[in-house]
């Protein structure tokens, strides 16, 4: 028996397609439905409630309408501020999150100097204190509140994008593997994968940048016990055969989406219009 409802994904826009990109590469056979909220966004510079009510009303849609077998958050803001209770408010289905990969990044880091870059409303948030916390001593994190640079990914607005990056990554000290510099960067919003260029050329080749999109990827198929699986996958990890769908939905501006889509999936989609909330 294998199952066919598609897993769904949102975030506050494009950012998500980084997390989608990850689990196609890791499930490929499965079927995916992709929200995203541009109309309401950036959710970095909202309030919880802002969020809390949009994740709402996007979860109920896509368990309502799409009969989703899973929910992958794809927006680290949204993770923080409201996964706990969207997973208590929706028992039926396994719901995953994504947050900053700090301690993968404790765990590889020489000098012991960490950057996290995320939405402000990330930073603030008590999921990422705790987190941080947890991992008292074990690296110093330099925490970079990143506003307007999510919107200005969003946009594909270039020039916006290097000016941020610049004056961000200046704020944070110096980059490099020699003491007393950063050598790992921790990408804290998954819009922020899309910009991995412009930090390269800043920072350097040598430091590492960590984004969550892979981790999310394989705790996603761990969590679809084989009854959810929409294949079976022979032993050599190739799914034996399907003709698997991804669907785009946006509550904003739908071309802006499908150009998102050619240039970070390299395919083509038709974005519909939706208005949920
Ligand atoms: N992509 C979202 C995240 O991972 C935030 C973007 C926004 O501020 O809307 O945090």
């Amino acid at each position: 028996m294998v199952d066919r409802r598609p897993i769904g994904v949102f975030d506050s826009g494009v950012g998500g397609l980084s997390v989608l990109r990850a689990l196609q590469a890791e499930m490929p056979q499965e079927n995916y439905v992709y929200v995203a909220d541009n109309g309401h966004a950036p959710y970095g510079e909202r309030d919880d409630e802002h969020v809390l009510k949009r994740s709402h009303a996007i979860t109920d849609y896509l368990i309502a309408q799409h009969d989703i077998k899973a929910l992958v958050v794809a927006c680290n803001t949204a993770t923080a501020a409201a996964i706990h209770l969207i997973r208590a408010a929706y028992t039926q289905i396994p719901i995953v999150g994504i947050e900053p990969a700090l301690k993968p990044a404790a765990a590889q880091s020489k000098t012991g100097l960490v950057g996290v870059m995320a939405t402000r409303s990330t930073l603030n948030s008590e999921k990422f204190h705790k987190l941080l916390e947890s991992l008292h001593g074990a690296a110093t994190f330099v925490l970079q509140p990143c506003d307007g640079l999510a919107i200005s990914i969003e946009r594909s607005d270039t020039q916006r994008i290097k000016a941020l990056c610049k004056e961000y990554t200046a704020a944070m000290g110096a980059f490099g593997c020699a003491t007393g510099e950063i050598d790992t960067l921790v990408l804290g919003c998954t819009h922020f994968t899309f910009a991995s260029q412009e930090l390269i050329a800043l920072i350097g080749p040598d430091v590492t940048l960590l984004e969550g999109g892979a981790p999310v990827a394989r705790q996603t198929r761990r969590l679809l016990e084989k009854p959810l699986q929409a294949a079976d996958i022979s032993s050599s990890g190739n799914e034996i055969s399907n003709n698997p769908t991804i669907q785009f939905y946006s509550t904003g501006d739908t071309l802006l989406m499908d150009s998102a889509v050619r240039r970070w999936l390299g395919s083509e989609s038709k974005t519909q219009p939706l208005s949920v909330g």
